[in-house]
C-alpha cells in the first residue's frame, strides 16, 4: 500500500520547474500570451458544433442554463488549478500535482485518465473539422466522397460504422507537423485565436441585428424547459444536466494552460490570470453564443454538424457565413494541434518517470520532438476520429476531464493540510469548500452522462490499472529509488 502512496517529493517537483540549461523550456510568455493560448485551446468544437447538437438532443433552449452549470464547475476547478499552477509551475499540469499529493496511484490514473482528455479530444474536435469542411466544399460547389459505411453484428449488437476519412487525414496531418517540430510562432497562433474570437464577436454582433430588426423570436425560447420525454437526460431537469456534461467539453483547455507553466515568464502569478482570464472570457461568449442560436434557429434544427454556420445562414449575409466556416476550420485546428502536443508532453512525463515504456520518451536527434509518442498517439487518435461517432467522443472526452478536476481539486484540499507553509502565491479561496463543490460539480456532471460513457470510463480505468500493475509499478524511478533506499538502511553493516 505504501508503495501505490508513493510521492515525488515537492522539493524535488521546485527544482525541476526552476532548472535552467539546455534542456530546461524558454520562458517566453506574458500575461496576454497565456489568456490568449487558453482562449485558442477552448474555442473549437464544443461551440461550432456540439451546443446545436446539445440543445437538439437534450436540453433545448434551455441549454443556456447547461453552459451557465458547465461554466460554473469549470469555475471552481479553475480555481484549483490556479492554486497548484502557481505554486508548482511545472509542465505534467494535474498528473505532477497529483504525483506530489496523492501517490503514484492516483497519479498513474490522472495520467492514464488524460488519454481521454486529450486523446479522445483531439479526435471529437477532427469529427467536429470534418463536418465543417463537408459543408464548407459544398458551400463552394465542391463535394467529398461519402464516408464509406459498414454494418455487421459483433457479439450479437448490431454495429454500423462510417469510415471518417477525413478526420483521420487531418490528424495525420497535424501529427506530422508535431514530430517535425512546430516553431511554435507565436504571431501564427495569435492571429488564429484573434481569427476565431472574432468570428464568434461577429456572429453575437450580426445575430442581435437581426433579431432586433426582425424581431425577437419569443416562441423559439416556448417552452425554454422542454417537458422530458420519459427517458432520463432527453429534456427537462435531467436534460439540463445531461445538456451541462455535454457541453462542459466547449470549457476543456483552460486547464491545458497550466501545462504551459514551465514557459511562462512569471508563473506565479500569470498562471492564475491565463487560467481563469481565459475561462471566464469563453463562458461569457458560450452563454451568449447558446442564447442567440436558439433565437434564430428552432432548436429541434440545430443536430447538424455546424450549428453555428445554420445560425449565421439565416441572418442573410453569404460573406459572414463564409468567414464563420473559415474561421471554424482554422480554429478547431489549432485546438487538435494543442490536444495532440499535451497528450505526447503526458506520455513523456509518465515515461521519465518510469510509469511508461522508455519509447515514449525518446526524442528525435534532429527534431528534438518526442516523436514515437506523437506518432503512438497520432495513430491511435486517427482511427478513434475514423471508427467512432462524435457523441460517443465527446462524452469520454468529458468523463475523463470530469475526473481529473476532481483528482485536481481534493489534491489542493490535501496539500493544504499536508504542506500548510508552502509559498501559494494564488490561493483558492475558501478551502476546503471550493475544492469540495468543484469535486460535487464534476461529480454531478459526471453522474448526468449516459451510463455507457460511465460504463467504458471504468472500464478504461481497469485497462490503465493493468498496465500500472504489470508494467509501471515495477518499472517508476520513485519506486526503485525508494527500494534502493530502504535497501540501503536494511544492508547489514560491518558494525553488525
Ligand atoms: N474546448 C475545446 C473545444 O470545444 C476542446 O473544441
Amino acid at each position: 500500500m505504501a508503495n501505490l502512496l508513493a510521492k515525488k517529493p515537492l522539493e524535488q517537483l521546485m527544482c525541476e520547474a526552476q532548472e535552467t540549461g539546455e534542456n530546461s523550456l524558454r520562458r517566453a510568455l506574458g500575461p496576454l500570451n497565456l489568456v490568449t493560448l487558453g482562449i485558442g485551446a477552448i474555442i473549437g468544437a464544443g461551440i461550432f458544433v456540439i451546443t446545436g447538437q446539445a440543445a437538439a438532443q437534450f436540453a433545448g433552449p434551455a441549454i443556456v442554463i447547461s453552459f451557465v452549470l458547465a461554466g460554473t464547475a469549470c469555475a471552481f476547478a479553475g480555481l484549483c488549478y490556479s492554486e497548484f499552477a502557481s505554486m508548482i509551475p511545472i509542465a505534467g499540469s494535474a498528473y505532477t500535482y497529483s504525483y506530489a499529493t496523492l501517490g503514484e496511484l492516483v497519479a498513474w490514473i490522472i495520467g492514464w485518465d488524460l488519454i481521454l482528455e486529450y486523446a479522445f479530444g483531439a479526435a471529437t474536435v477532427a469529427v467536429g473539422w470534418s463536418g465543417h469542411l463537408r459543408a464548407f466544399m459544398h458551400d463552394l460547389g465542391l463535394n467529398l466522397p461519402a464516408m464509406p459505411t459498414s454494418n455487421f453484428v459483433l457479439f450479437g449488437l448490431p454495429v454500423h460504422l462510417k469510415y471518417d476519412y477525413v478526420g483521420f487525414l487531418v490528424i495525420l496531418v497535424i501529427t506530422t507537423i508535431l514530430v517535425i517540430g512546430i516553431k511554435e510562432s507565436a504571431n501564427f497562433t495569435t492571429a488564429i485565436v484573434i481569427l476565431k474570437v472574432a468570428v464568434v464577436c461577429m456572429f453575437i454582433a450580426l445575430a442581435t441585428a437581426f433579431l432586433a430588426s426582425h424581431g425577437w423570436k419569443p416562441n423559439y425560447w416556448h417552452p425554454f424547459i422542454p417537458p422530458n420525454t420519459g427517458v432520463r437526460g432527453e429534456f427537462g431537469w435531467s436534460g439540463i444536466l445531461r445538456g451541462a456534461g455535454v457541453v462542459f467539453f466547449a470549457y476543456i483547455g483552460f486547464d491545458a494552460v497550466s501545462t504551459a507553466a514551465q514557459e511562462a515568464k512569471n508563473p506565479k502569478k500569470d498562471m492564475p490570470l491565463g487560467i481563469l482570464g481565459s475561462l471566464i472570457i469563453c463562458t461569457v461568449l458560450y452563454i451568449i453564443v447558446s442564447g442567440l442560436l436558439t433565437h434564430l434557429v428552432p432548436y429541434t434544427q440545430l443536430n447538424v454538424p455546424d450549428p453555428v454556420v445554420i445560425g449565421i445562414r439565416t441572418t442573410g449575409h453569404p460573406w459572414a457565413t463564409f468567414l464563420v466556416e473559415l474561421g471554424a476550420l482554422a480554429g478547431l485546428a489549432t485546438v487538435m494541434l494543442v490536444m495532440l502536443l499535451g497528450q505526447s508532453r503526458v506520455f513523456y512525463s509518465m515515461s521519465r518517470d518510469g510509469l511508461l515504456w522508455p519509447w515514449a520518451s525518446k526524442v528525435h536527434p534532429r527534431f528534438r520532438t518526442p516523436y514515437l509518442s506523437s506518432i503512438v498517439v497520432g495513430i491511435f487518435v486517427a482511427l478513434l476520429a475514423t471508427l467512432l461517432p462524435l457523441s460517443v467522443l465527446d462524452e469520454m472526452t468529458s468523463v475523463g476531464t470530469l475526473l481529473a478536476f476532481m483528482l485536481v481539486s481534493a489534491g489542493v484540499w490535501v496539500m493544504r493540510r499536508t504542506h500548510p507553509h508552502v509559498n501559494r502565491p494564488f490561493k483558492t479561496p475558501m478551502v476546503p469548500l471550493v475544492p469540495i463543490l468543484s469535486i460535487l460539480f464534476s461529480g454531478v456532471l459526471i453522474v448526468s452522462l449516459s451510463y455507457w460513457t460511465q460504463l467504458r470510463l471504468v472500464v478504461w480505468l481497469v485497462i490503465g490499472l493493468v498496465i500500472y500493475f504489470v508494467y509501471g509499478r515495477k518499472h517508476s524511478k520513485v519506486q526503485i529509488s525508494n527500494r534502493a533506499g530502504s535497501a540501503a538502511k536494511g544492508t547489514p553493516t560491518m558494525a553488525d
